[in-house]
């Protein structure tokens, strides 16, 4: 399927309502395995970029939140450098969202609701992964999970303290839709204090 178009008339005022349409004909879309994943740019301190795919675990004004390890490399580089972008592809609907602005970790019990909801086995890995680091072997990994799942035993497992929420709170949102035997769209939404300036883009 290739995409409808962005038609003048229906560009809402809000690029959340724009999302949120995208975001419900994603999920509804057969075939697309995971339309939460999401490329993660950020910069080190010298501006030198890196990527890596994260999933979106979940979105509102405030911006857009993914979890992971504190001290990764993508933790090491925003503390560096908070800016960060978001890439979404969605194949099925060819479509693509690319979303800028500055990264927060999420409030403390914000990470704690959503790791308690996490399978007990992500609980375990989140406390075994040292992310990012370098690994002498696979078994190093397995054993250190076997020795937590005996330390924890029966308990509820807290969340690590190097395991949290990040939130991409949004300066810039750019929606693009290719649609069939024509121009691509590009509408771009940049933040102007309490408002959004709409702008469309050379394809
Ligand atoms: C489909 C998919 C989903 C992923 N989701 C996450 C995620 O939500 N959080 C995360 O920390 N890593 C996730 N990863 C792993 C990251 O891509 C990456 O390897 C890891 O976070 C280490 O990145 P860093 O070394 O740049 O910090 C995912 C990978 C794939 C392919």
């Amino acid at each position: 399927m290739s995409g409808s178009g962005i038609d003048e008339s229906q560009i809402p005022n809000d690029p959340y309502e724009l999302f949120r349409q995208w975001w419900a004909q994603a999920q509804a879309e057969s075939g697309m395995k995971e339309p939460s994943g999401m490329s993660l740019a950020t910069a080190d301190a010298q501006g030198r970029p890196s990527n890596r795919i994260v999933l979106l675990k979940h979105w509102d004004r405030r911006g857009f939140v993914f979890y992971s390890n504190y001290t990764s490399r993508k933790a090491r580089e925003l503390h560096e450098n908070p800016h960060g972008a978001l890439l979404f592809w969605w194949d099925k609907l060819r479509r693509q969202i690319r979303v800028c602005g500055q990264v927060e970790k999420v409030a403390e019990r914000e990470s704690d609701a959503y790791f308690a909801g996490r399978p007990r086995g992500s609980q375990l890995g989140a406390w075994a992964s040292q992310q990012s680091r370098p690994l002498d072997s696979p078994d190093t990994l397995s054993k250190r999970v076997a020795q937590l799942d005996e330390e924890f035993g029966n308990d509820p497992i807290p969340r690590p303290p190097h395991w949290g929420g990040y939130r991409l709170i949004p300066r810039e949102i750019e929606f693009w839709d290719d649609g069939a035997f024509r121009l691509h769209d590009r509408i771009v939404y940049l933040k102007d204090g309490e408002h959004w300036q709409i702008q469309r883009l050379y394809p």
